[in-house]
């Protein structure tokens, strides 16, 4: 692996998922480590992400306010700003708490298109306290882009982030 420093990032050597996760959450990490702003924090873990994984088009947050998913920080195309709980990919998994993974966009019911060239999704909500944050949305143009192995490391990488970033109220 090469060496990285603050607010320096470089591709991965490697794209075995044993390497390339641990390097990102090390990647994120060195981001965040001094900084205690959650928007600076959370555009950071979303723009590493998509610059470290391959084949994405979009990385990004909603956070719950009241009784909707807002748009948060994010790397990608402009998305839709409000996404009712229940609805779409995103609301349905802050609906349920549960992580979905969309292998084919078209064959979701509901889904809610931001980037045309999206075909496959990985929604992960996010805890903390056992409130619900929000959701960590990844998209991607490659059909059935995240296999159980990245859905693994996504999860621990979305846990670190709902529990190390001080999130607003
Ligand atoms: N596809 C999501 C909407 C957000 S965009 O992908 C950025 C959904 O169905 O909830």
């Amino acid at each position: 692996m090469r060496r990285y420093h603050m607010a320096c990032i470089y591709p991965s050597d490697s794209q075995e998922p044993e390497l390339l996760y641990p390097y990102i959450l090390d990647n994120i990490k060195s981001f965040l480590e001094g900084e205690t702003d959650w928007i600076a924090n959370a555009a950071n873990a979303a723009a590493t992400i998509g610059f470290l994984l391959h084949d994405l088009n979009w990385v990004g947050f909603y956070l719950k306010r009241d009784n909707v998913l807002k748009l948060g920080p994010f790397w990608g195309k402009p998305a839709v700003t409000t996404i009712q709980i229940g609805n779409g990919v995103c609301g349905t998994s802050a609906e349920t708490g549960k992580t979905i993974n969309v292998k084919d966009v078209h064959q979701f019911p509901g889904h809610i298109a931001c980037d045309l060239f999206s075909n496959s999704e990985l929604v992960i909500p996010l805890f903390k306290g056992g409130q619900l944050l929000g959701v960590l949305d990844i998209d991607s143009p490659e059909i059935g882009r995240f296999n159980e192995v990245d859905q693994k490391y996504l999860e621990e990488i979305a846990l670190y982030l709902a529990e190390t970033i001080q999130w607003p109220q």
